[in-house]
Formats: structure tokens, C-alpha cells, sequence
């Protein structure tokens, strides 16, 4: 077997790694951690090391480590049909089955489902079939995208212009000109400190109102968010932010994308962030917890109003000139469907939001007033610990005290995986929706205990 020493050297020769310091990697200032094995919401290192994987991976393996069923689906998947493609008209028993079980979970006005392979691909899909409904309607102008600064839809040259964090854009010559980006919803971090919640609702609104004005209504083909912001700091948005920005959009005749890569599929303890919400899309994104990150697959969900028109768009013009050769692929269809049945049979839903909230009140209760704690905040299976240098003034440390890395960085002392978010100093989780109540305490202690290693 190979030793651990011998695979960290042909990692520091080899191996590019996403989203990385890729000086200090290959260096060898930073660790390369050799992860081996899995189970439940525990990941096992080469070392030996057990870490409680309070964010399942990057917010996908919902389902938790090591279900056999997905694994044998897998199995017998590759062994049966490892590969067909789906371009004209073909599919598998796997694909065809997930599309059905997809379509009969998603809001009532969903009609298709295209598969992909990864959530930046899918709003990849999304963006070219809104510029192709845009085009079967006769309105070539309108083309623009709006997202939100510290939106996450992918990194793609197109899916990282709609991402609104610097880091992504950066030295990347991104956001290509097609993007504009509006407020985010964040209400922690409102300019005005005076604003209730009502009135920061009031102000978003008022500045998408704006942007629209001076881009013009006729050039704006779609708004894109996720239900609850992710990559940009674990925000769940504030109360009626939802209506307030459909029925803008509705007004000036802007379609909805709601990015629920993160969202979709339970991880707000409801089967999709639009149902919780209540917003009514026009297309939904998925990814991640479509296959519990068992495979790679992805999705975009269309509503009726654009399939019809892409109906006329092939009658007018031929086939669709749009396809990945693993759009599909039966392997991650397979995982998909062994995955949705698993949610069901587990009841895993309601964990996620029982023992989310249960989570999230755990860990008010033990930090809500710590003096370097601004704001915990969270919905269902997801909760933020953002700090803050002065609670009374709201001052914000300087980034390059690294706070939040330094906390995530005790707490993986404490065998406990949480995520420094990458604009800010706030600590994620986003376990596994088979988290106990016991698993949650434990991320509780052992968060205090990080903390208190870091500011004493
Ligand atoms: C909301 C959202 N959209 C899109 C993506 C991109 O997905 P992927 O990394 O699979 O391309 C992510 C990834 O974290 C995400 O959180």
C-alpha cells in the first residue's frame, strides 16, 4: 500500500486541486488530507484521524456516508448498461424512472427535467434556454441576467459571472457583460443599521426597481437566486423578500431561475426552497442532493411557460441544439433514484428540519451572546456563526486576521468539519440530514470549545 508520505508527494506534483492556495500546495504549507473512508456523518483519513462531517462534503452527501442501497444501484447500473446516451429520444429505465420521481416532487407548474452533470453546468443550460426563449419570442434584446452579490451559481464563464463574490471574478475577467448584479438579501449586514427587517425588504426591492430602470425592462430576460444564500454566507432571507422580488419580476415580465443546487431536494426541511418560500419559478436548478453526491448529476427544471415555447422554438427551427454526452448518464440516474427512495424511506425531510432546528437553537443558546458572535442564523439543515470584532458598533474583523479560517481550523482539532465561508468571517454547517440530536450537540461543544481556543 501506498504510504502516506509517497501519495502527498505525487499530490504536490500532479494534482491541480480546486479552489486551492496552489503555491503553498505545492510547497507542501499546506496539508494535503488523504480522506479513505466514510460512514454515516463521519469521514476517516489516511492518518486515522475521525471527523464529524458537519458539512457533507460540499452540502451534497445528504443522505450521509455509505448507503449500501446507492452503492449496489451503482453496481448494478454499470454492470447492466454503464453507458447510453439520451440525444434523440433515447433513454435509460434509470432516467426516464428519476425524471418522473423529479417532476412529481417539484412545484405543480413544472413540466421537464434536462440532466446534466454538475450545478454549474445546469445554469449553464438555464442561461442558453432563456436566451433561446427570448429569441422564439421575437425579443432579441432582452438577454440580461440579474443575480445577487454573493449569489453562488457555479464557476463557468458564465455561471461565475452570475456568482457574486470576488473571489470568482477576479484576475478572471468575469462577470461577462450579459450579468448585472443586485443587494443581496442580507439583512445582518444592511448599510443602514436603523432599517427593520420590513424596510431592508423595502430597499432590495428598491434597488432591483432601480437596476431595471436603468438597464431597461426590455433587456432583462431573467432573475437568478438561491432561496436561501449559500456560498455567500449561509442567509436565509429576510421575511416577504420572496414576494416582494416575484411580483417585480412578474411586472416587468422577468423569468425566476431559483438555483436550489443547495436547497433542493430537503435540505430546508421541505422538499424544495420554492415551496418554502413560496416563490413560483420558472426554472429550478439541481444538483447535489439530487444523487447525494453518490454520482455527479444535475438538473434544470423547466416550468410550462418556457417548455411550450422550446416546443415551438424545435418546430420552427429543428432540434435543440443543446446536449452534454453525459447528459443522463444512467450511472448517476441510477444513484438519483436510489437516492429519492432512500429520502423517502428514511423520512429524511423532516430530520432535516427537526433536528436543523434543533441545530440551530442549540447553537443560539450556546453563542447568541458571546461578544464575538454578530449573528447565528440559519433554516432546516443549514446554520452560520458569523463574528464580528464589536457587537455593539457591528465592526467586522479585517480579512486578513483570518478569523473565520482560524475558527474553522480549531474546530477541526476538535473533529469537527465546519466551513470558513469564503467572503467573511462566518463559520457553515450544512451536515448530513441524518444528523441525531447527539451529533448535533456535539458540533454545538465543540464549536464553543473553537471558539474559546481562538478568542480566549
Ligand atoms: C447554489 C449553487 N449553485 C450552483 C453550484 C455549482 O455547482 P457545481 O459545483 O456542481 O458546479 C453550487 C455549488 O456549490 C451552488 O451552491
Amino acid at each position: 500500500m501506498l504510504t502516506n508520505d509517497q501519495l502527498g508527494k505525487w499530490d504536490r506534483e500532479n494534482f491541480f486541486h480546486p479552489s486551492t492556495h496552489l503555491a503553498q500546495h505545492a510547497r507542501g504549507e499546506t496539508a494535503s488530507r488523504i480522506i479513505k473512508t466514510a460512514q454515516g456523518v463521519h469521514i476517516e483519513d489516511r492518518d486515522g484521524a475521525k471527523l464529524l462531517d458537519a458539512f457533507a462534503g460540499l452540502y451534497c452527501v445528504n443522505v450521509g456516508y455509505g448507503r449500501q442501497e446507492i452503492a449496489e444501484a451503482i453496481a448494478e447500473q454499470a454492470k447492466e448498461l454503464a453507458y447510453y446516451h439520451a440525444y434523440v429520444g433515447h433513454g435509460t429505465e434509470a432516467s426516464i424512472t428519476l425524471a418522473k420521481m423529479v417532476l412529481d416532487r417539484a412545484p405543480d407548474h413544472m413540466s421537464k427535467v434536462y440532466f446534466g452533470q454538475s450545478g454549474s453546468d445546469a445554469n449553464e443550460t438555464n442561461v442558453k434556454l432563456i436566451w433561446y426563449y427570448n429569441n422564439i419570442l421575437g425579443r432579441p434584446e432582452k438577454k440580461k441576467i440579474i443575480s445577487r452579490w454573493r449569489g453562488y451559481h457555479g464557476s463557468g464563464l458564465m455561471t461565475g459571472s452570475l456568482t457574486g463574490l470576488e473571489l470568482f471574478h477576479k484576475k478572471f475577467d468575469l462577470p461577462l457583460a450579459q450579468v448585472v448584479h443586485t443587494e443581496a438579501p442580507y439583512y445582518f449586514r444592511r448599510e443602514d443599521q436603523n432599517q427593520t427587517e420590513e424596510q431592508f425588504v423595502a430597499h432590495c426591492v428598491a434597488e432591483l426597481e432601480a437596476l431595471i430602470e436603468r438597464e431597461g425592462a426590455d433587456t432583462i430576460a431573467a432573475f437568478i437566486g438561491e432561496p436561501v444564500l449559500g456560498t455567500g454566507g449561509i442567509v436565509p432571507p429576510p421575511a416577504g423578500y420572496w414576494a416582494a422580488i416575484q411580483e417585480v419580476l412578474n411586472k416587468h415580465d422577468i423569468l425566476l431561475v431559483a438555483d436550489e443546487v443547495v436547497t433542493g431536494f430537503g435540505r430546508l426541511g421541505t422538499m424544495f426552497g420554492s415551496e418554502h418560500y413560496g416563490m413560483k419559478p420558472d426554472l429550478i436548478t439541481i444538483a447535489k442532493g439530487l444523487t447525494s453526491a453518490y454520482a455527479p448529476l444535475s438538473g434544470s427544471i423547466l416550468g410550462d411557460k418556457m417548455w411550450k415555447v422550446l416546443e415551438q422554438g424545435t418546430d420552427e427551427n429543428g432540434p435543440i441544439g443543446h446536449g452534454w454526452t453525459y447528459s443522463a448518464h444512467p450511472i448517476g440516474a441510477a444513484a438519483g433514484v436510489a437516492n429519492l427512495r432512500l429520502i423517502d424511506e428514511l423520512g429524511l425531510v423532516e430530520n432535516a428540519g427537526s433536528v436543523g432546528a434543533y441545530l440551530n437553537s442549540a447553537m443560539k443558546d450556546a453563542l447568541g451572546d458571546h461578544p464575538y458572535v454578530g449573528d447565528i442564523r440559519g433554516e432546516g439543515m443549514l446554520c452560520a456563526v458569523e463574528f464580528v470584532k464589536d457587537r455593539d458598533s457591528r465592526t467586522f474583523f479585517d480579512a486578513s486576521e483570518k478569523v473565520g479560517a482560524n475558527v474553522s481550523a480549531a474546530l477541526l482539532r476538535e473533529g469537527v468539519i465546519g466551513r470558513a465561508m469564503p467572503q467573511g468571517d462566518i463559520l457553515g454547517f450544512a451536515p448530513p440530514f441524518c444528523l441525531t440530536k447527539s451529533d448535533a450537540d456535539t458540533i454545538v461543544s465543540s464549536t464553543v470549545k473553537a471558539v474559546k481556543a481562538v478568542f480566549g
